[in-house]
């Protein structure tokens, strides 16, 4: 069996390409086990492990939890509300006491960008990051890459627009960097005031004109206006910012071609994609969040391979 190259996963930054492809190929596999009657395996009888979330989570939480149920792993679910965290626990004295129940792994989802890294220099467990601030949600991006590839047969010499709020999306920054990573063309659009400046570093191309962007794409990745991290105001209204920067069946319909729609989820609906573009037979955001837990499995079993048994 291939591995991967690193003992984590807290960014698609640190994966090499071949990285990438062998959790694809091992998520081929688990693919076929979860369209299957029986949809478990027993590969992971013998590890714990304990999903931490400190803020809020539908898709990633479930799909971790799913991916490691049929893995066979024991599980274990930490919500910050509810916790001592609320009495004023620290982040490592939560995981440590967490950690002494004897947990092989942590899938962390956390506020502050770093948080994931800043663990695995703490702790023996493995670390797999489910979203750290605005840095990097790198299974998110592994899944879209994945779903993209399946779209479309392959990802490299694919054109990819990420649209909207990019400055504070960690969905953005691990998509570029796998994207990259695997051959496509990235662009990213949306207003100036949310793109950060040095998006050009990172080799992209930037508009910000939805037409042009879409006329441009293969693929239009559509993200969430990120409503509770508008701390100042980035543009006028929601309607203005919808007019300008929303995809609605109209344009899409106005296209000379048929591109493959994306959302990460979860949707603003008629924000920054209309239903009946969301509910379209363009848009393949039911099969991410279903490739989403094969490749969770993926990650998880590869990374498994690495902690020693007795
Ligand atoms: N896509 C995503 O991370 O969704 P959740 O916030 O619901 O996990």
């Amino acid at each position: 069996m291939e591995q991967l190259s690193v003992g984590h996963l807290t960014g698609i930054r640190d994966l090499t390409r071949e990285d990438i492809l062998t959790i694809f190929q091992t998520a081929d596999a688990f693919k076929q086990v979860i369209n299957r009657p029986i949809k478990k395996v027993p590969s992971l009888r013998d590890i714990t492990i304990a999903n931490l979330f400190f803020e809020n989570s539908t898709r990633t939480k479930l799909s971790f939890e799913l991916a490691e149920k049929r893995l066979s792993a024991d599980v274990v679910n930490f919500s910050a509300s509810g916790s001592s965290v609320k009495k004023g626990e620290t982040l490592i004295d939560t995981v440590n006491n967490i950690l002494s129940m004897k947990v092989d792994m942590v899938v962390m989802r956390h506020p502050n960008p770093g948080a994931a890294q800043f663990l695995t220099k703490k702790i023996k467990a493995k670390v797999i990051n489910a979203g750290d601030g605005t840095h990097e949600h790198p299974t998110q991006a592994l899944l879209d890459a994945y779903s993209i590839r399946e779209k479309l047969g392959e990802v490299a010499g694919k054109k990819v627009v990420i649209v909207g709020d990019i400055i504070h999306s960690r969905v953005a920054l691990s998509n570029i960097y796998a994207l990259q990573k695997l051959g496509a063309e990235v662009m990213v659009c949306g207003p100036t005031t949310l793109i950060p400046k040095y998006i050009g570093d990172l080799g992209v191309k930037v508009s910000h004109n939805l037409r042009e962007a879409l006329e441009w794409c293969d693929v239009a990745n559509m993200l969430r206006i990120q409503l509770e991290r508008q701390d100042i105001q980035f543009f006028p209204t929601l309607r203005e910012y919808s007019q300008l920067f929303g995809l609605n069946k109209t344009l899409l319909d106005s296209l000379d071609k048929e591109i493959v729609v994306m959302h990460p989820g979860p949707i603003n609906r008629g924000v920054e994609i209309t239903s009946d573009v969301a509910d379209s037979q363009q848009a393949i955001i039911l099969n991410q969040v279903e490739n989403g837990v094969a490749i969770r499995m993926a990650v998880i079993y590869l990374l498994a391979a690495q902690i020693e048994r007795n």
